[in-house]
């Protein structure tokens, strides 16, 4: 049964923003990625890049999904952007949630991630370019894993959060 709802899309998208208010209006358990990772690895992740490189993080990225595929219910989850990297991620949630995209126009989020320091992947001094390439490689990935897309961005939160729950037919 697919109870959780999974939300992926690419850094910067709101997944963390939009699925605390999400759970909080569902009045459901908030779960997030890029937390359990951390608190699995014992480091931040910045430190995880660092230390074990991004197969490392992925590795451990992959246990943390596999480990909620089966323990989570009624939870919303906020993934980390890179989830849909792996396939087999995406074939583990798709059990046990339904997968909700949020999609983000390029601008938008080139400008929330203008001041990000905590993404190791976008430190680099050509970040605007590097998003626009990494978007064209994985937006086709969000969308193939989607089972539902949401556009986010300048629309108030509560208003995706709405067409969330109506499009999902829950709440
Ligand atoms: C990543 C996204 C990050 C985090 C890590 C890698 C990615 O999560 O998991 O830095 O590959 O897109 P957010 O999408 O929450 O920033």
């Amino acid at each position: 049964m697919k109870s959780n709802i999974a939300l992926i899309g690419f850094m910067g998208s709101g997944k963390s923003t939009i699925g605390k208010r999400l759970a909080r209006r569902l009045q459901r358990e908030f779960v997030e990625t890029d937390n359990l990772i951390e608190e699995h690895a014992g480091m931040p992740i910045p430190e995880i890049f660092r230390e074990r490189g991004e197969a490392g993080f992925r590795d451990i990225e992959e246990a943390i999904i596999q480990d909620i595929a089966v323990s989570a219910q009624n939870a919303v989850i906020a993934c980390g952007g890179g989830v849909i990297v792996r396939q087999a991620n995406i074939d583990r949630l798709k059990g046990s949630s339904s997968i909700v995209y949020l999609e983000t126009k390029i601008e938008n989020l080139q400008d929330r991630l203008s001041g990000s320091r905590k993404r190791p992947l976008l430190n680099r001094p050509d970040r605007d370019q590097f998003i626009e390439e990494l978007l064209e490689v994985r937006r086709p990935l969000y969308q193939a894993a989607a089972d539902i897309t949401i556009k986010t961005g300048k629309r108030p939160f509560a208003a995706v959060i709405s067409e969330i729950i109506e499009r999902l037919e829950i709440g």
